[in-house]
């Protein structure tokens, strides 16, 4: 008898073994309800580094192949990768720019100390016009920063009307005499950047003031984006919400994330890590989940109806520079670990994307959480372009709310959930977006499709053999995209093994 029961007791913990070794997705189509914005998969180039010379814009007379002085690698990259939306000058750039600095004839251009980034000269030869000839060029939308820390409400009132302005007026007759005729659809502007810290060590009170007194002067159908706070600061958040919703002149606030190893003055290393620091990175990167659910909690407050975006726009890795690159050009490579960050940090905004209506990545070319590199005439795509290219199915889809049940991925009695996921439709097609977070083990995961019937199914999947795998210069594509092969459904529902490490697509029809 007693033999019996043991075994009965090891039969259960069998069963009960295998049936926690199966992850359960169940998707709820009759609760869809929400667009996911397009612009969540927006990027950012600031004046740091070789974002913008070197990696978007080398200049006509340049040996490098270019279209008026923009790479044509990057254009058609950047095109392929269906990139929606483009943050421009900064950063903190943004709140030491003066945007007539960057207009007219190039040779006649002021240059000036980039003071924020390395303290190299900044001729200004990318400015107004060179920004938004490049974002119709890979039609992309811009999104226009504007500086409030060290710049004027009348500057920032021109710059509006320079660029969006049908009417007759001095800023019109500028733009014309500098060769542009008709106005640009700019909608996105930022009104300040950061102005708790590098844009101007304010208090909320302060800045909340500030921003009330320029955005009555950015006028026309914009939308405006306040500067909201840094990571869990729910106090900034409280204060501008408040001070600023009464006057209904903020459509967007932001908010600012970068995952680090350690902390501020150690990062870590972008490549040379283990399973701990890949852990942690991911942990942090969680985080973005509850910094998004707090923040909105604050803004349901001021604005249950939920008119105003969470603007995450400044997200991503920050890891300490490559070396022997100059430390204020914040240039770092790219894994198999940032493809994950990204694959992550994606699905949390489509499944909040009631909330969040624009994100983007910190930053385009060169400069940490990069899509692409550069080096001389040479170009490589990251992990991370993959993702974005692999989602850009998303980009203004249908959200489809989910229901996941999954195993842990454990590491030192840490644990995190082992699969992140989001989807999506449009045109008939079903979306959906996977990572698997564990690098040694793949993930069973049972799809429940409920009363949906397809007829085809495919895949695309970016992983690697290990973890710290990257592409590299002068090397064959170590992480791209790939086929991943999914079977048909059957009874309503799909069975598939996730690979460790790894970012999926699954698309049904
Ligand atoms: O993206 C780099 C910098 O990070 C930005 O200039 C600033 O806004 C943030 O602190």
């Amino acid at each position: 008898m007693k033999n019996n029961s043991t075994l009965l007791f090891i039969l259960l913990c069998f069963l009960s073994l295998n049936i926690s070794a199966q992850s359960k997705l169940t998707l709820q189509p009759d609760s869809a309800q929400t667009k996911i914005s397009k612009e969540i998969y927006g990027h950012f180039a600031e004046h740091l580094g070789h974002c913008i010379y070197g990696g978007i814009f080398v200049g006509e007379d340049s040996d490098i192949p270019n279209i008026h002085g923009y790479r044509e690698d990057v254009m058609g990259a950047l095109k392929d990768m269906h990139i929606p939306l483009l943050r421009w000058p900064g950063g903190c750039f943004a709140d030491t720019y003066h945007w007539k600095d960057g207009i007219g004839p190039r040779q006649k251009r002021p240059s000036i100390v980039n003071v924020n980034w390395g303290g190299v000269t900044e001729d200004n030869s990318f400015g107004t016009h060179e920004f938004l000839n490049f974002c119709e060029l890979i039609d992309a939308e811009p999104y226009i920063n504007i500086n409030v820390g060290s710049g004027t409400v009348q500057e920032a009132s021109e710059w509006v009307e320079y660029v969006t302005s049908s009417n007759v007026s001095p800023m019109t007759d500028l733009r014309k005499q500098n060769g542009r005729e008709k106005p640009w659809d700019v909608k996105f502007w930022g009104i300040g950047n950061e102005n708790w810290g590098c844009g101007g060590n304010m208090t909320p009170e302060y800045y909340s003031d500030l921003y009330n007194r320029f955005a009555t002067f950015c006028r026309g159908d914009l939308y405006r984006i306040a500067g909201g706070p840094n990571i869990d600061d729910y106090n900034w958040m409280e204060v501008v919400m408040k001070k600023t919703s009464r006057y209904h002149l903020a459509q967007g606030v932001s908010l600012h994330y970068y995952t680090f190893t350690t902390g501020w003055t150690d990062k870590g290393s972008a490549t040379d890590f283990g399973e701990k620091e890949w852990f942690k990175i991911l942990n942090n990167t969680l985080r973005m989940e509850e910094l998004i659910d707090k923040h909105s909690a604050i803004m349901d407050k001021y604005d249950p109806e939920k008119k105003i975006g969470l603007i995450v726009d400044e997200w991503g890795d920050w890891f300490n520079v490559e070396e022997g690159t100059n430390p204020g050009f914040l240039y770092q490579q790219n894994t198999l670990r940032d493809a994950l960050v990204a694959g992550i940090n994606l699905n949390i905004f489509n499944n909040h994307a009631d909330r969040v209506k624009m994100a983007n990545i910190a930053q385009m070319v060169n400069v940490l959480q990069s899509v692409i590199l550069t080096k001389g005439n040479k170009m490589v795509l990251t992990p991370t372009y993959f993702v974005f290219k692999m989602y850009a199915v998303h980009q203004d889809a249908e959200l489809i709310p989910i229901n996941l049940e999954c195993n842990d991925y454990v590491v030192d009695g840490k644990k995190l959930p082992a699969i992140s996921a989001s989807a999506s439709k449009k045109d008939g097609v079903l979306s959906i977006t996977l990572c698997n977070l564990n690098p040694n083990k793949a993930e069973s995961l049972d799809i429940d499709l409920s009363d949906m019937s397809f007829s085809a199914t495919s895949g695309q999947i970016v992983t690697g053999e290990n973890m710290n795998d990257y592409n590299d210069f002068d090397q064959d594509e170590k992480i791209n995209l790939q086929n991943f092969e999914v079977k048909k459904p059957k009874n309503g529902k799909l069975s598939l093994e996730l690979p460790s490490k790894s970012v999926a697509l699954i698309q049904l029809k």
